[in-house]
C-alpha cells in the first residue's frame, strides 16, 4: 500500500507549498472563516461557498461584498459558482476573474433538488456534451485555473465514468476535485474510495479526493486512492487549526491544540469578523449560532453554551456567555 507525502502542488500556473485544500461550505465559507482557516492552517487554497452565475452577474457588488471579497491576511481563494448554461458561465468567469479569483470553480456534484432542477450541480454529471461546452467556456474566458468539483456521477457505470472524466479533461479542466459519494447518498453512506481510484487512475490532470477526512486514519484511508491532493470541509469548522494539526500528524510531529480560553478567543475573533463582514451584529449573532456547536465540542457543557447562546439578544450578551464558558 502506497501512502504518498505530503508535497508542494501544482494546478495550472499555480504552485502551492502542500497539496491540502480547504473545502467550500455554505452558510461558513466566506471571509472570517477562511481568514481563520488560512492563519491557522495555511492549506494550499480556501473556496467561497456556491454562486449562482446569475446573482453574481445581477447583484454583483451585493455578491462580491458578501462572498467574493478577502479580508487582509487571507490566501488565495477559488470562487466556486453554479451554473448550466455557457453563455451565462463565460460571463460570470469574466467577472470573477475582474474580481481577482484566484482559481475558479464549477460546481458539479451539488445534491440539492433546488440546484438539480436548473440542470445546475451534480445534474451536470448527466449530460457529458453541455459538461464540455462549460468547461470550454471557463477555459476560454479566464487567464486563473479552471476546478471542477464532482460527486461519482454514476453507481454501477464505469464506460459512463469513463467518459465523464475525458469530457473534464479534453475540455480543458486543470483540477479535478471528487467527493466520493452519489448525490441520492447523504454523508452516513462510506466515502466510496474506489471510485475516487477510478478518478486517479483515469487522468492526467490532478485528482483531489474529498470526503470524510477527520483524522490520520481517514486521511491514510484517502490516501490508498492515490489523489495527488486532498481537501477537507468539515473537519476545520470550529477548529481552523484543523488541517496544521493533521500535518503535524501526518509528519509524527507533535501538536498542542488551543486550550478552551484559546478557542473562546478564536471563536470571538470569527463572531466579530462577521459582523464587520455583514455591517449587522444581529445577523452576524444568527450565523454565529448555527456553527457554535462545532467551537464548542470540547467543552464538558456545551450543550449549556448553545441553549445560553440561543437566548442572548445581541453580541454583547454573546461575548458575556462565551467568556462565561470558554475564558
Ligand atoms: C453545510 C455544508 C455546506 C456545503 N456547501 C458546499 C458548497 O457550497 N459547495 C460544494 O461544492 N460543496 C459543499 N459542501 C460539500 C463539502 O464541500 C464536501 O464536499 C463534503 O462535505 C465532503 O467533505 P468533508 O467530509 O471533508 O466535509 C457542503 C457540505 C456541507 C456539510
Amino acid at each position: 500500500m502506497k501512502i504518498p507525502f505530503l508535497k508542494p502542488f501544482i494546478i495550472g500556473n499555480l504552485q502551492f507549498p502542500i497539496n491540502l485544500i480547504q473545502g467550500p461550505l455554505a452558510g461558513i465559507s466566506c471571509a472570517p472563516f477562511r481568514f481563520l482557516t488560512e492563519k491557522y492552517s495555511a492549506p494550499a487554497f480556501t473556496y467561497t461557498e456556491m454562486i449562482s452565475c446569475s446573482s453574481l452577474l445581477y447583484q454583483p457588488q451585493v455578491i462580491y461584498q458578501r462572498y467574493l471579497k478577502k479580508i487582509p491576511g487571507e490566501g488565495k481563494v477559488a470562487v466556486q459558482l453554479a451554473g448550466s448554461d455557457p453563455v451565462i458561465l463565460k460571463q460570470a468567469v469574466m467577472q470573477a476573474t475582474d474580481y481577482g479569483a484566484d482559481l475558479i470553480d464549477l460546481n458539479c456534484g451539488c445534491p440539492v433538488k433546488k440546484i438539480r432542477r436548473k440542470g445546475s450541480g451534480s445534474k451536470l454529471l448527466t449530460d457529458p456534451l453541455k459538461l464540455f461546452k462549460l468547461i470550454t467556456a471557463m477555459k476560454n474566458n479566464t487567464h486563473v485555473p479552471i476546478l471542477i468539483k464532482i460527486r461519482i456521477p454514476e453507481k454501477t457505470n464505469e464506460a459512463f465514468n469513463f467518459e465523464i472524466a475525458k469530457v473534464i479533461e479534453e475540455a480543458g479542466a486543470d483540477c479535478l476535485i471528487i467527493h466520493g459519494r452519489h448525490w441520492t447518498e447523504h454523508y452516513e453512506t462510506p466515502c466510496q474510495y474506489e471510485k475516487i481510484q477510478f478518478f486517479v487512475e483515469a487522468l492526467k490532470i490532478p485528482v483531489v479526493g474529498n470526503g470524510d477526512i477527520i483524522d490520520l486514519k481517514s486521511f491514510k484511508n484517502m490516501a490508498v486512492t492515490g489523489c495527488q491532493g486532498m481537501m477537507i470541509s468539515r473537519g476545520s469548522v470550529g477548529q481552523p487549526w484543523f488541517i496544521r494539526k493533521l500535518i503535524a500528524e501526518i509528519k509524527n510531529e507533535s501538536f498542542l491544540s488551543p486550550s478552551a480560553s484559546e478557542i473562546g478567543l478564536i471563536w470571538l475573533q470569527h463572531v466579530s469578523l462577521l459582523a464587520e463582514l455583514l455591517n449587522n451584529d444581529y445577523q452576524a449573532l444568527l450565523q454565529a449560532r448555527k456553527f457554535s456547536k462545532y467551537y464548542a465540542r470540547h467543552l464538558p457543557n456545551k450543550a449549556a453554551f448553545c441553549e445560553a447562546l440561543n437566548q442572548c439578544k445581541n453580541l454583547s450578551d454573546l461575548q458575556k456567555i462565551s467568556y462565561l464558558y470558554f475564558i
